[in-house]
């Protein structure tokens, strides 16, 4: 996820920069990794472009002489191929001469086979992005059409991904070519200037009349109109719409909180963290991986480290990996790993799961593991951290930066992660093992649809939520993967509405929790679907039925067409069915809503919850 903003004015002058800058600046909650502009004069394209945060940047375009232009396009950068660096950071320029400048939000996803042909043809690479492929072709296919929107429309027909692609030449000074596919783009249309932008905010200050377009259609845009087609080259129209939202609600999508968004912009984070992973045979392809198969192939352990969300992700993670590799993973909370004098030799792949890539706990683990000779692989959504860095290997999520402490979209994106590690080490196992990946991989493909159906009605969950603003006390049970779930459901509840919450493994109840059932006591529980091995299905509504003998107000969460948990429920929440496996993935969505509407109907601060930091540096 990146944000960008561009701009065509009436005239030569500063403007140009100055909306680009701002536009940045109410986008870099979309990334803030690097950021770069390009500004075109009519005779070059000027760009400045610096790792880390818009301040960099803006400290680089004090230094430099800048020049005046109509037109300028600009990028935050939340890296997903290629580290965060200068070089990395976007605009990139296209042709031996660079007189193209592009950008680019998204993933492509055949970006290696069409690299490996542009190098073919003699093509230098000063970066090693998907996104300079694609300045490269554009600029060649400027070159044989002479026509800017030609050309993009030439190259969006040959990627593969989610991708928004603004262009810019030195040849059109007054002309930005767009193009969008599963990546947002609105335009903004002023009077004489037009804006290009991931979301509105970037360019709110200016105007509120919008321009709404569909999938797979380029915009071009000039100070005294715009143009738009489908990618097969069809006039179409868009839709103009007003906004009413002022500009911290922008930034926010028009949710009210981050927190909100970012449970909203999960089926994003699972697709993200699933493109690009498996090659043009099905087989799946891990980059930023720096331990050889040869070595992978030998692992007999797995030790899975991390904290809180993601220690839950891990869990999770645990039945898939075990399954599907037969190898045994240990799952262990990184401040105890360290001190528990671990059985690790170089045969142990100690996975880390981190989404600041920061946790003080979690990079100290990752430190004893290595000079216990163990190798290393970060599960990370952040490019650049200090954990991927201390790692012999990192499979990035790419879920997007989380701006709430409370973690939602990463913890869908670790999952998704681990299950593409899983089945790469499968697939390194033998054949057996990749007949599964094959049909895992495409169901996986599958859930950000699940999700968004979920998504689109949440609002009994959210109905329950206000009816439980006094409760003192909430009981989560899950079993299988449903019992990290239900770990996780009661952090949420913890951490946002500060409410005592506790999960268990719903077979454990006999052993002592179930004393805590009284009349009334609220006790949510994850039903496994009723195709899951071993007759769990069954054992967990057996569960239901002795906690609600007990007088337990029963939250069932269920898989849709399940009838046998209607008669002991006293609210069904359904989830669209899954495999066993892939079911937390759904599970976990109600009760992430659940906890956002508690703390709303409580009145406390859904994105900072006291006490709390997004990432904890200190041990
Ligand atoms: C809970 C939460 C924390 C983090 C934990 C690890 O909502 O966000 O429990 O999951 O502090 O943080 P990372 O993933 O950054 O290592």
């Amino acid at each position: 996820m990146c944000g960008i903003v561009g701009y065509v004015g009436p005239s030569a002058g500063t403007k140009s920069l100055d909306v680009v800058m701002e536009g940045l600046a109410r986008l870099e909650y979309r990334g803030y990794d690097s950021a770069g502009v390009a500004l075109v004069t009519g005779d070059d394209v000027f760009t400045e472009k610096r790792a880390g945060k818009l301040v960099n940047l803006r400290d680089a375009l004090a230094a430099d002489d800048v020049p005046d232009a109509v037109t300028g396009i600009g990028h935050t950068r939340w890296a997903t191929h290629g580290g965060p660096t200068d070089g990395n950071a976007h605009p990139h320029r296209g042709g031996k001469d660079g007189k193209l400048a592009l950008v680019h939000n998204g993933i492509i996803e055949n970006f290696h086979a069409l690299r490996n042909e542009l190098l073919e043809q003699g093509v230098e690479f000063r970066s090693e992005t998907d996104t300079e492929v694609a300045a490269h072709l554009v600029a060649a296919a400027y070159e044989r059409t002479g026509d800017l929107t030609d050309a993009m429309r030439a190259v969006v027909n040959r990627l593969e991904g989610a991708f928004t692609l603004l262009a810019v030449h030195v040849d059109c000074p007054e002309r930005i070519v767009a193009a969008r596919r599963n990546s947002p783009l609105v335009v903004g249309l002023g009077d004489g200037e037009n804006f290009l932008g991931s979301d509105v905010a970037a360019f709110i200050g200016y105007t509120r009349r919008a321009l709404e377009l569909d999938q797979d259609q380029i915009v071009t845009i000039t100070p005294d109109g715009y143009e738009v087609i489908g990618f097969d080259g069809t006039p179409a129209d868009g839709r103009t719409y007003e906004i009413t939202w002022d500009a911290a609600a922008a930034e926010k999508g028009g949710y009210a909180t981050f927190m909100e968004k970012e449970i909203n912009e999960q089926p994003a984070a699972v697709r993200d963290t699933l493109l690009g992973r498996t090659d043009e045979n099905g087989r799946l392809v891990l980059d930023d991986m720096r331990i050889s198969e040869e070595e992978l192939s030998q692992i007999h352990r797995i030790y899975i480290v991390a904290c809180g969300t993601a220690a839950y992700a891990g869990m999770t993670a645990k039945y898939a990996i075990e399954h599907w590799t037969r190898i045994p993973v240990e799952v262990a909370l990184a401040h105890e790993f360290r001190y528990c004098d671990p059985i690790v030799d170089e045969r142990t792949l100690v996975v880390s799961i981190s989404q600041s890539g920061e946790t003080m706990d979690t990079l100290m683990a990752v430190k004893h593991a290595r000079s216990l000779g163990a190798k290393t692989l970060a599960i990370c959504n952040t490019h650049g951290s200090t954990i991927p860095r201390e790692s012999d290997a990192v499979l990035y999520l790419h879920a997007g930066p989380e701006i709430a402490v409370a973690s939602t979209k990463a913890f869908l994106g670790m999952i998704a992660a681990c299950y593409v590690l899983g089945l790469y080490l499968a697939q390194l196992r033998g054949e057996t093992y990749a007949d599964d990946a094959k049909q895992v991989m495409a169901e996986l493909h599958g859930i950000p649809d699940k999700i968004q159906a979920l998504l689109d009605d949440t609002e009994r969950v959210k109905e329950i939520a206000f009816f439980m603003a006094d409760t003192r006390s909430v009981l989560f049970l899950g079993r299988n993967v449903g019992y990290p779930i239900a770990m996780e459901g009661a952090l949420k509840l913890k951490e946002l509405a500060y409410i005592h919450a506790e999960g268990f493994a719903a077979g454990e109840l006999k052993h002592g929790p179930i004393a805590l059932i009284e009349p009334g006591q609220p006790v949510f529980i994850v039903v496994p679907g009723p195709d899951t091995p071993h007759d769990l299905h069954k054992k967990v509504v057996s569960n239901i039925q002795e906690i609600r003998a007990r007088g337990a107000r029963t939250l069932v969460i269920a898989e849709e067409g399940d009838e046998d948990v209607v008669p002991f429920a006293d609210e069904v929440i359904r989830v669209p069915q899954a495999s066993p496996l892939l079911e937390p993935l759904l599970t976990v969505v109600p009760l992430q809503v659940f906890a956002l509407h508690l703390s709303t109907a409580k009145g406390l601060d859904v994105d900072q919850p006291r006490n709390l930091a997004k990432s904890v540096t200190v041990e």
